[in-house]
């Protein structure tokens, strides 16, 4: 029997072609219960459909709320003294906003901790045993978690997300997973996704005055530039040729988003941030069956943040010398942001 491959694929098209094909999918593939995925899959796109368009309904509370958080945490880190924009401003910031999406009165640690360790699982990193057995973990307690929570908005509504959820799906089960998600992306990536922007401007202090006066307009070119996530996994559902290369049913392909985002067949001058670029998609919240459900709310967040960056903090007061970046395979960022207050 041939071996199985590993492929790393990096290139605009490339990456544009996998996400799109049927014949790759995110799921590990087990081969005796093809079915059930098919299955699965077709519960999952109508789950989709039905999430878009819940947050789209959704969408004066979800900015509501964003705008609200964002302007009273801005004047608590400003009135603070304290230097850490990460962690006194962008961290707080987006574990709030995500409290108030959804109802919940308070962000433990002990859930912080779960959510950390559910990245094994969620990006398929291929993790050691033990962290890939914690991950499993963690997403077993956070699933009861929130099921217990969408029973209960049941019984008793309030005015946040979950209980929108729940009034319109019925599979508690197929809630989990997004709300994981929900808190996962807004507490855990906004925050780098934010710091990357800021980096960004260090990088391209050129384009500093014109987002001061507008960010808005060029959130496709900060995403492009600044997205954290790395790379997403795909498995190859049956052999096919594609783009020249020859994939076998079983191959596990590792998609590098943040590669394609930065071919300069696609976008003229890929490290320079070009506020003139014209609208071309950007991969980084991949594209496909499984792109990014949050991007909307994401985007949203991370002008709105901007914004109140650009308006109360002079950036030439950042230092970059002491900035740090996370160490992770799967998502990028910069998590110590010094200011000099
Ligand atoms: C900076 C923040 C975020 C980034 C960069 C990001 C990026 C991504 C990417 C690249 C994927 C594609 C995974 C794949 O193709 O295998 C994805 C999937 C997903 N994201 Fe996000 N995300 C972010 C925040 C969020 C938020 C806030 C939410 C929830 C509101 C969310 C919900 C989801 C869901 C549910 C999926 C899975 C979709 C599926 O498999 O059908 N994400 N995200």
């Amino acid at each position: 029997m041939e071996k199985l491959q590993a492929w790393a694929i990096w290139k605009y098209n490339d990456v544009d072609s996998i996400l799109t094909h049927p014949n790759f999918s995110a799921h590990y593939i087990d081969h005796r219960n093809l079915d059930s995925k098919l299955i699965l899959d077709q519960q999952l796109a109508e789950f989709r459909a039905s999430f878009i368009k819940l947050l789209q309904e959704n969408h004066p509370f979800i900015k509501g709320v964003i705008s609200k958080v964002i302007s009273q945490e801005i004047g608590i880190f400003t009135k603070s003294k304290k230097t850490d924009i990460y962690t006194a401003f962008l961290r707080p910031c987006c574990q709030n906003i995500s409290l108030q999406l959804t109802g919940i009165p308070e962000y433990k640690a002990e859930q912080q901790n779960l959510f950390g360790k559910t990245r094994a699982v969620f990006n398929m990193t291929n993790e050691s045993e033990t962290e890939t057995n914690l991950g499993n973990n963690a997403v077993m307690s956070l699933s009861k978690y929130f099921q217990q929570l969408c029973k209960e908005r049941r019984k008793q509504p309030g005015n946040d997300l979950i209980t929108t959820f729940t009034k319109v799906e019925k599979n508690v089960g197929l809630l989990v997973s997004p709300l994981i998600q929900l808190f996962v992306g807004i507490c855990e990536s906004v925050p780098l996704l934010v710091g990357n922007m800021l980096y960004s401007l260090h990088e391209n202090p050129h384009v500093i005055d014109r987002l001061i006066s507008d960010v808005s307009s060029h959130s496709n070119e900060l995403i492009r530039y600044a997205g954290p996530a790395q790379y997403v996994i795909r498995y190859c559902v049956a052999d096919c040729k594609f783009n020249g290369h020859n994939f076998r049913k079983g191959d596990r392909i590792a998609v590098f988003l943040w590669s394609a985002n930065r071919d300069e067949d696609i976008f003229r001058s890929p490290d320079t941030l070009d506020l003139n670029r014209t609208a071309q998609a950007n991969m980084s919240f991949g594209k496909g069956n499984h792109a990014c459900l949050g991007a909307s709310i994401v985007r949203e967040i991370s002008i709105h943040m901007m914004e109140a960056i650009l308006s109360h903090l002079p950036m030439d007061q950042i230092s970059w010398a002491e900035a740090e970046f996370t160490g992770s395979k799967t998502i990028r960022g910069m998590n110590k942001i010094n200011f000099n207050a």
